[in-house]
């Protein structure tokens, strides 16, 4: 074939090709369903802690008693030591001067990293959950850092969620703020073969080590077109700032041909079913925790606003609200400074990425997909030179 020509089977992103079978999680688009190893994520998020959730994506398995506390003690220890190693690199944290992301990055970096090579799930299980720890440890400690705030040591009864509110904010969190989190979190824990879970796989189809998977995965989040909208959306209603303020400039903004955050989803043609968990997180968190219930009726009258005039600009689309929109609400509720919005995201994904990890190690395969070569051909280097050699 000639390779200018067009290939039946370039699809150009990858769009619509299964590259790989997982048991891990099922996003139906068409019905709004999220299955996270084998759960509805709603009860997922609703019912089990993240610890007992890692575990179930991690083996496969619900935790029975036994080895829940088991995998509780181990989770708390491993805690204290990805602090310790955060306490070798913070001098070096210094460098990035706040900048959250590449601070993050640099601490996960410094992680020990065992090679991958002879199958062993024990120990990915117990490098995974020192990569899961640390984004917990590093995500905290460096907002405080980069806030020229002492970083706080994780307390050594808390669970994950609690431990990360307490490193981050200093104070012992309310069980509501905890109980949003952990949803928050759950919510965010996998979702097929995302951008940063296949760029995981892709890493993991070379035997490289779990370190270097959720460092990959991470670089690609960190993209805003994968995990950078909630900021915006948070940005966008505070700008709106008044309820009166929504329908015009909303509609200013489809009128100037932009989108509205936090609005329409790439394979969710109903509501994103995240949306929903997360809105009745948010609902639930604003009324009982006595937060500003003006920012919560100002979100509430913004989404109503916008959908009305999606469903009237656009109307043979079905653009419904998304996951951020309700991310944005129900972080701010919970305290998360909005610049933390997506290493927040990753604290939750890390747990997906590494279950696709070592999916993907126990069935070693290379992922390669071809590309069609559109450049010139010019022939010789020498033909086209005029000093032949
Ligand atoms: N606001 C206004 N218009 C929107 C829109 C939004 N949030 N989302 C989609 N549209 C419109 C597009 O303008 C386009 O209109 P047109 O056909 O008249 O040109 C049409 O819907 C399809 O857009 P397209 O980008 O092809 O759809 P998609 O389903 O692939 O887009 C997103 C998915 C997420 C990229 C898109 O909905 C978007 O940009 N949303 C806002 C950003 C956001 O919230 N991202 C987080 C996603 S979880």
């Amino acid at each position: 074939m000639n390779p200018a020509e067009p290939s039946s089977n370039f699809r150009p992103g990858l769009n619509g090709v299964i590259a790989t079978e997982t048991h891990l999680s099922h996003v139906d688009g068409q019905n709004g369903n999220l299955v996270i190893a084998g759960y509805e994520a709603d009860n997922l998020a609703r019912h089990a802690s993240f610890e007992e959730a890692a575990y179930l994506l991690w083996t496969g398995k619900r935790p029975t008693k036994e080895a829940n506390i088991s995998f509780r003690q181990s989770w708390k220890e491993t805690t204290r030591s990805s602090w310790t190693t955060w306490s070798k690199i913070e001098p070096f944290i210094e460098t990035f001067q706040g900048n959250i992301m590449e601070s993050i990055r640099v601490y996960i970096a410094s992680l020990q990293a065992r090679d991958t090579l002879k199958p062993n799930k024990e120990q990915w299980i117990q490098d995974a959950l020192s990569i899961t720890s640390a984004f917990s440890v590093g995500t905290a400690a460096a907002w405080r850092k980069g806030q020229k705030q002492t970083p706080i040591p994780p307390d050594p009864n808390m669970d994950h969620v609690s431990n990360f509110l307490y490193m981050l904010q200093g104070e012992y969190p309310t069980p509501k703020a905890v109980d949003a989190l952990k949803r928050y979190l759950l919510t965010v824990l996998d979702h097929g073969l995302n951008a940063s879970t296949f760029t995981a796989r892709v890493i993991a189809g070379t035997r490289s080590d779990l370190v270097s998977t959720a460092l990959g995965a991470f670089g690609a989040l960190k993209g805003p077109l994968h995990g950078g909208a909630p900021g915006p959306v948070l940005e966008m209603i505070q700008e709106i700032g008044t309820k009166d303020r929504a329908e015009p400039y909303l509609r200013n903004l489809l009128e100037s041909g932009n989108r509205i955050m936090g609005f329409g989803h790439r394979i969710y043609r109903v509501r994103d079913p995240r949306a929903d968990i997360l809105a009745e997180a948010a609902e639930t968190f604003y009324e009982s925790e006595n937060t500003s219930s003006d920012f919560y009726e100002l979100a509430m009258h913004v989404e109503r606003t916008a959908l009305q005039l999606l469903a009237e600009t656009k109307p043979d689309r079905s653009i419904k609200t998304n996951v951020e929109f309700y991310t944005a609400l129900l972080l701010n509720g919970i305290g998360i400074p909005s610049q933390l919005f997506t290493p927040l995201f990753a604290v939750g994904r890390v747990v997906g990425w590494l279950a696709h990890v070592m999916e993907q190690l126990e069935d070693p395969r290379i992922i390669r997909p071809d590309s069609r070569y559109i450049g010139p051909f010019h022939g010789s280097w020498l033909k086209d030179s005029k000093e032949k050699r």
